[in-house]
């Protein structure tokens, strides 16, 4: 009897759940459960930045030796380790890191931080965002989660893209009264296709957080460690978030793991008035994974951050000459990509062609995302976009 391809007798998925059962995968490769093998353009959705399976952070991670857990009412001394490698990387005064599961949490912290620290509960966040999946950050993402769910967090106005001078006119008469506790936004937004604010809206922005007493909360779990062509994505406005929420390609997706970091001058207000319980945040794996990780992507960033620039012309070039018939606009920031079309619907159709063609992209009914790995290589690169040009119609 031939296996089924996913087996739902027991298990919920993913309404989009594309029915491919992957069972190995290899630097910008998957392979499925009949041995078909896929150029991955999407990376776990910003996961595997350095490409799946890499030799010396698997070796690394294996030479681990110590606990096989360590509760947060004890000390773990990596953790101090991990703590230092990610305050030495990010960009500003950040300093202190608290330890979550994944992103959903490390936003969840920001928001509770935000909340306690400034005695305000009012937020002001990007319509049509997304940064995970707890009451709290479905509550300060897009107004759509409003219909679905009654009674999430109020108080959460939005500013709607293009993120301009008259979008950051829009922010300061939310923040004029002096009441809002934070405002978070992707600096780079992969969550709505690659949506990149001006120069002046962020300049601003940072500005008027300051002028009103409001956290500026930059969540960078899709579009940090390299994503956008520079580290951090905040860093191509030259500005410095108070709390920064970081997870996904923290760990290049060997284990799971968040980090919420935040300035000295919010830690000192702080105090010791917060603390977050989470029993699995910074469990001994993903720690080991993540210092493996992030140090290789320390002692090689110029030659990532190179492939990514020279990458990023090479998919813009491309995408620029495809016969695309329904093309609204491509957003390209480094390897994070957005191909817009006008037909709804359409996206899924051409994802669907390509997986059939050996290309995983992701994307939306009208869209199409493209997260490659940072250190994709140059004919993998052309044989998946000659994988697109081929299946458009
Ligand atoms: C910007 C952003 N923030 C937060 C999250 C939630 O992260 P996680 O799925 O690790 O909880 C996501 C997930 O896609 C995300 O894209």
């Amino acid at each position: 009897m031939k296996p089924k391809l996913i087996d739902q007798s027991f298990l919920m998925t993913e309404p989009q759940s594309v029915g491919l059962q992957i069972t190995r995968s290899e630097g910008s490769y998957v392979f499925d459960n009949r041995g078909e093998k896929y150029i991955d353009f999407a990376m776990g959705w910003t996961v595997g930045n350095i490409g799946w399976g890499h030799e010396e952070i698997r070796a690394k991670i294996l030479e681990a030796e110590g606990p096989a857990y360590v509760s947060p009412y004890y000390f773990y001394q990596p953790w101090a380790e991990l703590a230092k490698l990610l305050v030495d990387i990010t960009p500003g005064t950040l300093r202190k890191c608290f330890r979550a599961t994944g992103g959903t949490e490390a936003v969840d912290i920001a928001l509770q931080i935000a909340m306690l620290y400034k005695q305000r509960q009012k937020f002001v966040s990007i319509e049509g965002s997304f940064h995970g999946n707890s009451i709290g950050t479905i509550s300060i993402a897009s107004s759509a989660y409003r219909e679905r769910y009654k009674g999430l967090l109020p108080n959460c106005r939005k500013i709607s893209p293009p993120l301009d001078d008259h979008a950051a006119d829009e922010v300061e008469a939310f923040l004029r009264k002096g009441d809002v506790a934070a405002f978070i936004m992707e600096p780079i937004i992969c969550n709505l296709g690659v949506e990149i604010p001006t120069m002046e809206f962020m300049t601003r922005l940072r500005h008027l957080c300051t002028k009103y007493g409001t956290l500026l909360i930059f969540d960078e779990v899709a579009a940090g460690f390299g994503r956008t062509g520079k580290l951090f994505a905040c860093e191509h406005f030259n500005i410095q978030p108070d709390i920064l929420c970081l997870a996904k390609a923290i760990t290049g997706g060997y284990a799971p793991l968040g980090a919420t970091l935040i300035t000295d001058k919010v830690a000192n207000a702080l105090g010791d008035d917060f603390t977050f319980w989470s029993t699995y945040g910074w469990h001994p794996l993903g720690v080991h994974a993540a210092i493996a990780n992030i140090t290789y992507i320390k002692s090689h960033k110029k030659t990532l951050l190179h492939n990514v620039s020279a990458m990023s012309n090479y998919f813009a070039n491309r995408l620029a000459s495809m016969p695309f018939k329904r093309l609204k606009s491509v957003h390209l920031k480094g390897l994070a990509i957005g191909v817009h079309f006008k037909k709804e619907g359409y996206g899924d159709k051409l994802r669907a062609k390509c997986q059939r063609a050996g290309l995983l992209v992701s994307g939306e009914s009208s869209s199409l995302l493209m997260f490659p790995a940072l250190n994709l290589d140059r004919h993998i690169a052309k044989e998946g976009l000659d994988i697109l040009e081929n299946c458009l119609d």
